[in-house]
């Protein structure tokens, strides 16, 4: 089998340390490089076991990483790392590589438009790695009017709705499905995760994001469904595991991992229900702002600013919603390139800073 080169952007996180050992484990791919921000010495001890090449910190900026990408040219980059911080990296990976892998649904929501220009200039693929994409694409078909993608619901799911003003990052720290970095974690307990994804959704499958419908599904077996013309329904399951749509991505349109585990359908039960709204407002706004990237822009970059400033105790969980909300709301613009839209990022983090002062 031919060798295949892989860059992981985002090597010490929760799915660079996974895509590690789904390599490991199916072989025929050679690790070049792994990025990590902050964590050397999980970086080395990865490094080690898994043979990785090189190690590259990004800790001052980017500019050795793309010089390698430049240089290197590898196969496959996979783009791991939170934030719109992704976007730039995932617009190089395009131009350098021949497939990216994006865990990284920040760089859709922000900059979609410049992600599919990249892709137009090159023949590079982009595969996703969200476990409710790569359920779409494996379900896709042109007759597709609709689709699903299903959500845990996150740690407060069950928790009274007067209970939340007091909840602290361990309660929602506590997800019930998945385990995942911080951020991703807070994302799905406010939902604001699950509005990125129906950003993306709408990014790469041409849907507008009516035709996105999102319910919560507790036992967490049905990733996504796709609604045909004719009435047919398609829906993608499996255990919660997301080395399996990171197999899926680096083999596609082959599947070489093995993991012979399925539910037991005899002793399953698959429940659905609607999303409260009063419970996950900052999800809602993901359908307001479906086409304004100046204000998706804002949206990721306040909620960057507001898990952060959760996790420091500075403000409480249901704060994030009020000021995703004023953020959204003030920031405009029309961004025509990466530098506007960086500009739009700062402006709204210093935005979401001065909201988080006068709570
Ligand atoms: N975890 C999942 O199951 C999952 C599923 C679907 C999609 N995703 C998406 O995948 C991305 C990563 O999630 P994760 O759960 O793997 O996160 P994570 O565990 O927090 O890991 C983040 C990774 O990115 C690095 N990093 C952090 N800030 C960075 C920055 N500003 N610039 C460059 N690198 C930075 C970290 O390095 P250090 O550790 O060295 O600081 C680490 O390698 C997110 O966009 C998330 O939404 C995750």
């Amino acid at each position: 089998m031919v060798e295949r080169t892989v860059v992981i952007v985002g090597m010490t996180g929760s799915m660079g340390s996974q895509a590690l050992e789904v390599i490991k484990k199916m072989g025929s791919f050679r690790v070049l490089a792994g990025t990590y921000h902050s964590s050397f010495d999980k970086a080395q001890s990865l490094a080690k076991e898994y043979a990785v090449e090189k190690l590259i910190c990004t800790k001052d900026g980017y500019e050795e990483l793309e010089a390698f990408l430049e240089q290197r040219r590898p196969d496959i980059v996979m783009v791991c790392i939170p934030g719109f911080a992704s976007l730039p990296v995932t617009l190089k990976a395009l131009r350098t590589s021949r497939r990216v892998l994006l865990a990284s649904k920040e760089a859709l929501v922000c900059g979609g438009w410049l992600v599919k220009e990249a892709m137009k200039e090159t023949s590079c693929e982009l595969i996703p790695l969200d476990s409710e994409h790569s359920a779409v694409m494996q379900l896709y078909e042109p007759s597709v009017e609709r689709i699903l993608l299903t959500s845990s619901g996150g740690a407060l799911r069950d928790w009274k709705l007067e209970d939340l003003d007091r909840a602290k990052p361990e309660d929602v720290l506590r997800h019930p499905v998945w385990k995942m970095g911080k951020r991703i974690t807070i994302d799905s307990a406010t939902m604001v995760n699950k509005g990125f994804e129906v950003l993306e959704a709408c990014e790469l499958f041409q849907l507008q994001a009516s035709q996105v419908e999102v319910l919560i599904h507790r036992e967490g077996l049905v990733h996504a469904a796709v609604f045909l013309k004719d009435g047919t329904i398609k829906m993608h399951l499996g255990f919660p595991d997301m080395r399996v749509p990171i197999a899926y991505g680096l083999t596609y349109p082959d599947r070489r991992y093995e993991h012979r585990k399925w539910p037991n359908f005899a002793e399953t039960q698959l429940r659905f229900q609607q999303v409260e709204k009063c419970r996950y407002p900052a999800f809602y706004l993901a359908y307001q702002i479906e086409n304004d990237y100046a204000k998706r822009t804002a949206y990721n970059a306040a909620d960057e600013v507001c898990v952060e400033a959760f996790l420091q105790g500075r403000i409480r969980f249901t704060d994030i919603a009020r000021v995703l909300a004023k953020v959204v709301e003030k920031i405009e613009g029309t961004p025509r390139d990466l530098q506007d839209l960086k500009d739009v990022d700062e402006a709204s983090r210093k935005l979401a800073e001065e909201v988080i002062e006068w709570l």
